[in-house]
């Protein structure tokens, strides 16, 4: 028996950051399957020889080396090279050539294909693979993974999954979403289930409203040429952002396999109230973009692609009807923190003063990174007076409390579990299909004529508009995970 993992793009950025270096990792900790060869596929004229070695290069950059350069050398033998176009089906008739050939004396030989590649090469990559056999499970399972975007709105997910299910059963296909591999998302489950003392207080009548946030400081960089035609809303929202929200807002699974678990996602995900109309959509929601984005080299004169998306969605559930959610997410923000607030109502029945009046609410902070950890607020009395309060943090830190255990890489996890074929992380079609329904009214609102993204300074935390946002009800944006308040 062996298995073989083909990387296609392996010459690409995903390939180098992350995928070979994840690979690389496990390897180091004996999680790979011993039989498993990865052939790398691009269309770059390499040798074998240039490959690895651009490899080992991009390795010392990215990965965690907890193996030195001896592990390196077995490491290399499981890697082979291929050049090819795969949207060449001669070049990809070749490559099942080379893999018919190494399998020859085994009576099973299993495949995993990555799609590291282009959102655009999608189709004709799925379609050289097809024409080719490779898809067929004759002598061995067959996979494929795919990345996102995954489509641009509804219809376009739709089609691709057409063109996907004409070659690929459902049970062969992976959807990445890297945030669910994240070890403090999947915290989130085990936080929740786990934990007897928090489910109870789970709903709408002890908790007054939940935030996502998820801000980086960096800014586009050189991704201009994809983020451009893409946005917050599709970068961000329809996938990372809506998955947290499942994950904090959904019932309690059945278990934690894979169609159990899918399927309390997929009902979240139904039961988010839809906007009826894009008007309705724009109330809810405020698109920004940060200063200076539109000078940016290879973005167009007047853009009005949002860097920045806030929107306020309620869950039409009996455990959460009436909680706001609110999402937030940009570029060139303040600070970089992904971050879930749950805050608790205040008690109707107020003995304390509180030293600052508004902070009288108990909040839960899950802090999914760079500090992984979670927060509790509470009041405590203060001493030497007689009935004042004042929040104060009762926090837990990854770092500090498994100090020998290093968190791992999201590709770790989702490239063992793909070879495994646990797909309980990764996301099923009716997934993608309703969390481009929420988003699509919204892209369509912002699309229309005369929209255009509020400004918003470099380093800050958005647009004011989002402020009002979240201030119609009363409430604030909340940031508990670096220790401010
Ligand atoms: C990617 C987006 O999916 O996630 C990027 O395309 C974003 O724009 C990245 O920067 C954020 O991932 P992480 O793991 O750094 O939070």
């Amino acid at each position: 028996m062996s298995t073989t993992l083909v990387v296609f793009g392996a010459t690409g950025d995903l390939a180098r950051r992350k995928l070979v270096p994840a690979l690389f990792t496990l390897h180091c900790k004996g999680r790979l399957p011993d039989d498993l060869r990865i052939i790398g596929f691009a269309r770059s004229e390499l040798t074998q020889a240039t490959y690895c070695g651009s490899v080992w290069a991009s390795m010392k950059d990215y990965a965690d080396l907890i193996c030195q350069e001896d592990a390196w050398s077995v490491f290399m033998q499981r890697i082979w090279f291929v050049q090819g176009d795969l949207s060449n089906r001669e070049d990809v008739a070749r490559l099942e050539a080379v893999l018919s050939d190494v399998e020859r004396d085994e009576t099973e030989a299993n495949r995993l294909y990555y799609l590291s590649i282009g959102p655009a090469l999608y189709e004709p990559a799925i379609a050289s693979l097809s024409a080719a056999g490779m898809n067929r499970e004759a002598n061995g399972w067959r996979r494929i993974v795919i990345e996102k975007p995954f489509g641009s709105d509804r219809a376009s997910a739709q089609e691709l999954d057409g063109v996907l299910h004409a070659a690929f059963d459902e049970s062969q296909i992976y959807r990445i979403d890297h945030y669910l591999g994240k070890e403090t998302v999947q915290n989130l489950l085990a936080f929740r289930f786990a934990n007897t003392m928090f489910e109870p207080v789970w709903s709408r009548e002890y908790v007054e409203q939940v935030q996502v946030t998820v801000a980086e400081e960096v800014d586009i960089g050189a991704r201009a040429g994809y983020y451009d035609g893409s946005g917050a809303l599709r970068d961000m929202v329809q996938n990372h952002l809506l998955q947290l929200l499942t994950l904090v807002a959904m019932e309690p699974p059945s278990s934690m396999e894979a169609g159990a678990l899918r399927n309390e996602k997929v009902g979240l995900l139904r039961a988010v109230r839809r906007w009826d109309s894009a008007g309705e959509a724009a109330q809810n929601a405020v698109a920004g973009q940060y200063e200076g984005y539109a000078a940016t080299a290879g973005v167009a004169t007047g853009s009005a692609t949002p860097t920045y998306a806030a929107l306020r969605l309620f869950i039409d559930t009996e455990r959460w009807r009436g909680v706001p959610f609110y999402l937030r997410t940009g570029k060139a923000m303040a600070e970089k923190v992904t971050e879930i607030v749950v805050q608790f109502q205040k008690s109707a029945h107020t003995l304390f003063a509180s030293e600052d009046g508004d902070e009288q609410a108990n909040m839960l902070g899950l802090c999914l990174q760079p500090d992984e950890g979670v927060h509790l607020r509470f009041q405590v009395k203060v001493p030497d007076r007689s009935s004042v309060t004042a929040p104060y943090d009762m926090e837990f830190h990854y770092q500090a409390t498994f100090p020998d255990q290093s968190i791992p890489e999201a590709y770790e996890r989702l490239l063992e579990d793909a070879l495994r074929g646990d797909a309980s992380l990764f996301i099923r079609s009716d997934q993608i299909a309703e969390s481009w329904a929420i988003v699509d009214p919204l892209l369509e609102a912002w699309s229309a004529h005369g929209a255009s993204p509020r400004p918003y300074h470099r380093g800050s935390w958005g647009p004011a508009a989002a402020d009002s946002l979240v201030a119609e009800l009363g409430h604030r944006w909340l940031h508990t995970c670096s220790g401010h308040g």
